[in-house]
């Protein structure tokens, strides 16, 4: 990677910030659209079970339907679209799905997937398990969409801050996904609030606590 990739890279993520204010009635190309889904799906994920489902939602009426399940917070009706990371707590399924190409494409003997499928079998069992994987690797997922997005121009605000079980109710969600966050996505209309960050001696531990 040459340095200039790098610095570009290093700048995206410094200059990543929660944006609370967009200009309102922007639509997101669609090809702009794909690219962060896209990019949200390169990720890592445990196994490569792929653990997310992304609920775009860009039709204003639907915009204003989660506006008082995300508690009045108006990035999600003025922003160009609202994804909706969800978590899936049945990942195992997708195993056929990542591992029946890899064999017939040759890149892994039938041997290591049989091995891979009942490790991912084992661990399934537990709940647990499901639900942990599903919102770790999602989470990986939306952090790559806001950087995918700021790289495009774009600003961002991942939201906890709504009501999982009425946003469930009113969108549907099946039971096989757990809501992981909300990310507003558009054209600032405001720079983020400036937001401090720990020093490294507060955040990192040398070798051992
Ligand atoms: C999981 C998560 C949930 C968040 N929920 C909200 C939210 O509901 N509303 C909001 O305005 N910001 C929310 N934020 C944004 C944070 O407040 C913000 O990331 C933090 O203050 C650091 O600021 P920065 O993102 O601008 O660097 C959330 C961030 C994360 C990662």
């Amino acid at each position: 990677m040459s340095t200039q990739v790098q610095n570009e890279v290093l700048k995206v993520l410094e200059e990543r910030h929660s944006v609370k204010q967009y200009q309102a009635g922007h639509q997101m190309p669609k090809a702009d659209l794909e690219q962060l889904l896209t990019s949200a799906a390169q990720a890592p994920s445990a196994w490569n079970l792929q653990h997310w489902k992304f609920l775009v939602i860009d039709d204003q009426a639907h915009k204003e339907k989660l506006l008082p399940i995300a508690y009045g917070q108006k990035q999600i009706v003025e922003s160009s679209v609202v994804i909706a990371v969800l978590g899936d707590l049945e990942a195992n399924k997708n195993a056929e799905l990542v591992f029946g190409p890899a064999v017939e494409g040759g890149f892994i003997p039938q041997a290591v997937k049989d091995s891979l499928v009942s490790q991912i079998e084992n661990a399934y069992q537990y709940p647990q398990v499901a639900r942990d994987e599903a919102i770790r690797n999602a989470s990986l997922a939306a952090m790559n969409l806001m950087i995918a997005a700021k790289a495009l121009g774009y600003d961002t605000c991942p939201m906890g801050g709504y009501d999982a079980a009425k946003f469930v109710e009113a969108f549907n969600v099946p039971a096989r996904y757990v809501p992981v966050m909300l990310i507003s996505v558009g054209l600032a209309a405001t720079p983020a609030r400036p937001s401090g960050r720990l020093t490294l001696d507060q955040i990192a531990v040398a070798n051992t606590f």
